[in-house]
C-alpha cells in the first residue's frame, strides 16, 4: 500500500521584499520507485508551480538538484522517498547565495574557488600539443579520473562547519580539485604553487577533520584520504617553504 507523504518545504524568495521564510506543507501519494525529483516535480505540476528548485540530468551527474533532505546534504533526483521517512523535509543548501525556495547559486560559488585555486592544467611556455597528447600511465590515468568524477553539487560544503564560519574557505570540493592537479604530469606546477593557494587557513590548515564532506558526498569520494594526504604534504612544504610559521 502507498505511503501518505508529507513535505515541509523550504519557501523564501530574497529579491521580494514581501517574502517571509516560512516552510510549507504539501501532501503527496508516494508511487514505486519515486525519487525526491519526481516528488517535488508532481508537486509543482500538479499543486503549486510557484515552487523553485534545480535540476538538468536527473541522474545524478549535473549536480544541481542538491539540497538538505531530513537534514542531511543530498541529491534529489538519486534519493527515493522510499529511504526516508513519511515526514520530509526539505531545505537549500546553506553557504550558497538563495536563489529562491530550494534553488540556490552553487555555480558563482564554485566559480569563486576554481579561479582562485586556477583549477586548470599549467602548461609551460607554449602549448606542445605532442607533449599533451603523449599517452598516460593507465593507473595514473584511472587514479586522475576517479578525482574528475566530482560534479560540483556543493553537498560537501553544505555539511562543513569550517564553509558555515569561513565563507573563503575553499571546502572538500576545491581541496580534491587540488589533488587531482597534483597527480596530474601535464600541469607543471611545483608544490610551493599549489602551497600558495591552500597553505593556509581557507585552504587545507582550515579544515578541522569534521569529516561530513566524507559522509555526505554522494559521488563517494574518498575525501577524508585525499585531505589527509594534502594536508601532511603542505605541512612538509610550510616547514621547508618562507612563509608558514607552526
Ligand atoms: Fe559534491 Fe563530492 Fe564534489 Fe563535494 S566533492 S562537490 S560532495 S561531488
Ligand atoms: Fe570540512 Fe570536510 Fe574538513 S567537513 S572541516 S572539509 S574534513
Ligand atoms: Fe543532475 Fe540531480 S538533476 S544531479
Amino acid at each position: 500500500m502507498s505511503r501518505a507523504l508529507t513535505f515541509h518545504i523550504f519557501r523564501h524568495t530574497p529579491g521580494n521584499p514581501a517574502s517571509v521564510p516560512h516552510l510549507q506543507d504539501y501532501a503527496l501519494e508516494e508511487a514505486p520507485g519515486m525519487t525526491l525529483f519526481i516528488a517535488l516535480n508532481r508537486i509543482r505540476e500538479e499543486q503549486d508551480p510557484s515552487l523553485a528548485l534545480d535540476f538538468v540530468c536527473r541522474a545524478g551527474v549535473c549536480g544541481s538538484c542538491a539540497m538538505v533532505i531530513n537534514g542531511l546534504p543530498g541529491l534529489a533526483c538519486r534519493t527515493l522517498t522510499a529511504s526516508l521517512p513519511p515526514e520530509i523535509t526539505l531545505l537549500p543548501l546553506p553557504v550558497f547565495e538563495l536563489i529562491g525556495d530550494l534553488s540556490v547559486n552553487t555555480g558563482k560559488w564554485m566559480r569563486a574557488m576554481s579561479e582562485r585555486l586556477e583549477t586548470w592544467v599549467h602548461l609551460q611556455g607554449e602549448p606542445d600539443l605532442d607533449a599533451i597528447e603523449t599517452p598516460m600511465d593507465p593507473d595514473l590515468a584511472e587514479r586522475i579520473y576517479e578525482l574528475d568524477r566530482c560534479i560540483e553539487c556543493g553537498c560537501c560544503i553544505a555539511a562543513c562547519g569550517t564553509a558555515q564560519m569561513r565563507q573563503d574557505f575553499v571546502g572538500a570540493v576545491g581541496l580534491n580539485k587540488i589533488a587531482r592537479f597534483r597527480l596530474d604530469p601535464r600541469d607543471r606546477r611545483t608544490e610551493p604553487d599549489y602551497y600558495r593557494v591552500i597553505g593556509d587557513d581557507a585552504g587545507v590548515f582550515g579544515c578541522m577533520s569534521l569529516l561530513g564532506c566524507h559522509d555526505v558526498c554522494p559521488k563517494g569520494l574518498s575525501l577524508q584520504t585525499q585531505i589527509a594526504y594534502l594536508r601532511r604534504s603542505m605541512v612538509r612544504q610550510g616547514l621547508t617553504g618562507p612563509t608558514r610559521c607552526l
